[in-house]
């Protein structure tokens, strides 16, 4: 018999060729929505807590808080529900509502808030975590944002899948930046195989790093609106910014053209490759990480 446990069963996601025109050479996606949460955030979600298991932070019984437009308090839920924690998500009101049932689903404690531009903002998610776990002084809260095994759950997992599925032959990354821990893990393990990558980083337009006078963006999982150490850290090349309607339109491609449903950032990840076709010539092997799946989104991307 061969089988894993749901934990067991994050990661070693495939990598599918998207087109095999040979005058772009391959572009080929890493499907990060086949992890058991449905996102690329199954694996930091694992490692962090995993790590803070065994450091002693977060003690049998215990609780979980985080600030996650989503995905990552999706697999902190799933991780809690195998477990055995309580899981407390804070989520900006932005949030689709199939993201916030998902959580519910697996049994953890929802807390919508203002969707707002900058994570200092009192009325945000951000601080409303932070006030819930000054009053849960027992409560883990794994903090992706300032979390080095964010960054490195990647560089032990995502990045050696990446060589080894190209047989080592990757010359161009393109990666969606939120919390920036994708890029940062991923790019550091393959700029270490082979300096010569070029690593392409994928923000939402309206951000703090790509726009001089922020502005709110519905576009989930990527905009870097907190420069931290996991950005410092990340080995980039070039940062291209992608608004709504272009991430949606293409979102809305990727389903009909290619038969993958991805969510609204590999949507905006394709966009960067399109933006960058010049620069690609026909031995390039292009990995575009797609980090969750349209069917978050039914209702805010593919509704007509
Ligand atoms: C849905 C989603 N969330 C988040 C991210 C970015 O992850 P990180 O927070 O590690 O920068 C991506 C990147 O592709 C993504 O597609």
């Amino acid at each position: 018999m061969k089988f894993k446990t749901v934990l067991e069963s994050v990661g070693n996601t495939p990598l599918v060729l998207l087109t095999p025109s040979p005058s772009r050479g391959k572009v080929l996606a890493k499907l990060e929505y086949l992890n058991p949460g449905g996102s690329v955030k199954d694996r930091t979600a694992l490692y962090m807590i995993e790590t803070a298991e065994r450091e002693g932070k977060l003690k049998p019984g215990g609780t979980i808080i985080e600030a996650s437009s989503g995905n990552q308090g999706i697999a902190l839920a799933l991780i809690g529900a195998v477990k055995g924690y309580h899981v407390i998500i804070t989520v900006p009101g932005k949030t689709s509502p199939e993201k916030i049932a998902t959580l519910r689903a697996y049994g953890a404690e929802v807390i919508v808030c203002p969707t707002v531009a900058t994570l200092d903002d009192p009325e945000g998610y951000h601080v409303k975590a932070e006030h819930l776990l000054a009053t849960n002084p027992d409560a883990y809260m794994p903090d992706q944002y300032h979390n080095k095994n964010n960054g490195q759950a990647h560089y032990a997992s995502t990045g050696p899948e990446i060589w080894e599925q190209t047989d080592g032959t990757v010359t161009h990354l393109f990666v969606g930046m939120g919390t920036c821990g994708t890029i940062s893990g991923i790019a550091r393990y393959i700029k270490q195989k082979n300096p010569a990558v070029q690593v392409i980083g994928v923000d939402a337009a309206g951000s703090t790093l790509s726009s001089k006078v922020p502005f709110a963006y519905t576009i989930e999982g990527i905009g870097v609106d907190a420069v931290n150490e996991n950005y410092e850290n990340a080995p980039i090349d070039k940062i291209i910014a992608v608004n709504d309607a272009d991430a949606a339109a293409m979102t809305r491609t990727l389903g009909k053209k290619y038969g993958v449903l991805g969510g609204m950032s590999s949507g905006a990840v394709m966009c960067a490759v399109e933006q960058y076709k010049n620069e690609l010539g026909p031995d390039s092997i292009s990995v575009a990480v797609f980090g969750d799946s349209g069917r978050a989104y039914l209702n805010k991307v593919f509704a007509e």
